[in-house]
């Protein structure tokens, strides 16, 4: 039996970045509760959802940070199913494994197109969503969004966790463009809360920490030192807290952080 309370049935979700690690499980995850769900990703891979019908999920190729692509999303998927109950913001970008090293050396040097970048679409691509989707919502009178920050949104990144990059001779630190990205999206949060407030749109950001992908096994190592729980999380353990945001059982909640962590931020 169904709890009435965490019921999604026959609603609508949008997640951004719905091709990655954490939006993909996200996707699964709502349609085996029978929401019907809309990929925005800049990606043209085709997602691996094969044995799920077209009219549960579907993917549109988008620049989230492009808001005449993001509000012809929003038409396509209001056309065909109405409009969303749930947004998830979870496209972002971080600097990649292979970053040249002047964006992941001293803070005094990192270029600023690198910081430019990252905020582009770590900031600008959940205000654009958010003005595009969200502003429906509020006209519908109802609806929940999540924006996914980071623990580097909130605390500063532990750079011991990388020592092992710096013991293979490499000039490496967690650059400060995620986290100064990550901790935006935490007041954009609380601002539209309450912008929102009166308008049955509730906004609540998510900070997961550490997601389990095949990292070298020296930061696996130096992680699960550092953490409460002892190990990293499994995206699935993601699943829970959205799938709580996004229904009735946290009706009362908004403009708050939900953080999973493992413990992490709780030393
Ligand atoms: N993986 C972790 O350990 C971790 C921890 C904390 C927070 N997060 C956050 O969770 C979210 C998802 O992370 P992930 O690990 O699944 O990353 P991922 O790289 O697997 O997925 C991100 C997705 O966003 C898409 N994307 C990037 N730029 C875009 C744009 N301009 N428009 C549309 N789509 C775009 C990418 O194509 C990709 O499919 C991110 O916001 C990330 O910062 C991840």
């Amino acid at each position: 039996m169904s709890d009435p309370l965490f019921d999604l049935a026959g609603r609508t979700a949008v997640v951004t970045g719905g091709l990655g690690q954490l939006g993909s499980e996200l996707a699964r995850s709502l349609v085996a509760r029978e929401m019907r769900v809309a990929l925005l990703d800049i990606d043209e891979r085709p997602n691996d959802d094969s044995g799920i019908p077209e009219n549960m999920i579907r993917t549109i190729g988008c620049d989230v940070t492009d808001r005449a692509a993001v509000v012809k999303a929003l038409e396509r998927i209001e056309a065909d199913w109405g409009t969303p109950h749930l947004l998830v913001n979870a496209a972002g970008i971080d600097a990649p494994p292979d970053a040249p090293a002047s964006e992941v050396g001293p803070f005094e040097e990192v270029p600023l197109e690198a910081l430019e970048r990252v905020l582009d679409v770590n900031v600008l691509g959940v205000v654009v969503p958010c003005q595009v989707i969200g502003g429906a919502m509020a006209r519908a009178g109802r609806g929940s969004i999540v924006n996914v920050g980071s623990i580097y949104g909130i605390l500063s990144p532990d750079q011991s966790l990388y020592d092992f990059r710096r013991l293979a001779g490499e000039e490496f630190f967690k650059p400060v463009a995620y986290s100064v990205s990550k901790s935006a999206l935490v007041n954009l949060t609380r601002y539209l809360a309450t912008y929102w407030g009166r308008s049955g749109v509730r906004v609540n950001t998510l900070t997961p920490h550490g997601i389990e992908n095949g990292q070298p096994s020296p930061f696996v190592e130096a992680f699960a030192a550092r953490s409460p729980l002892g190990r990293l999380m499994d995206v699935s353990e993601a699943v829970g807290a959205v799938i709580f945001l996004a229904s009735d059982a946290s009706s009362y909640v908004t403009g708050a952080n939900l953080v999973v962590d493992g413990g992490w931020s709780a030393w």
